[in-house]
């Protein structure tokens, strides 16, 4: 069961924009999506870019690392549209206006 580790007020992090948080020893990246917010690992997989410095939300709805074009889907994680790899998603809740990141 996921440990829930607080990382943010929601209102600190910028519409479209990823924020990396240590969380336990992890770089996490979250954006704040259309939908709410997503978190992965902040490390691309193909060359171990920073999402947080070059990630963006293109008009698909993607995580785009920015070094290489990879796209990756906020839903699962997995690199769009050939399915694999896939960055770690973490589990996210929000109690009043704190974020918090769920790890193992
Ligand atoms: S390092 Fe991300 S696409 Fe190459």
């Amino acid at each position: 069961m996921s440990r829930w580790v607080a990382v943010a007020e929601t209102w600190e992090l910028a519409p479209e924009q990823g924020r990396r948080f240590w969380v336990e020893g992890q770089a996490v990246v979250v954006f704040r999506t259309e939908g709410g917010f997503a978190a992965f690992d902040d490390a691309c997989p193909h060359e171990g870019a920073s999402l947080a410095e070059v990630g963006y939300l293109d008009l698909k709805g993607r995580l785009v690392c920015g070094w290489h074009d990879w796209a990756f889907s906020l839903t699962t994680g997995c690199r769009a549209p050939a399915g694999r790899p896939c960055l770690r998603r973490y589990p996210l809740q929000i109690e009043g206006e704190t974020l918090f990141v769920g790890v193992d």
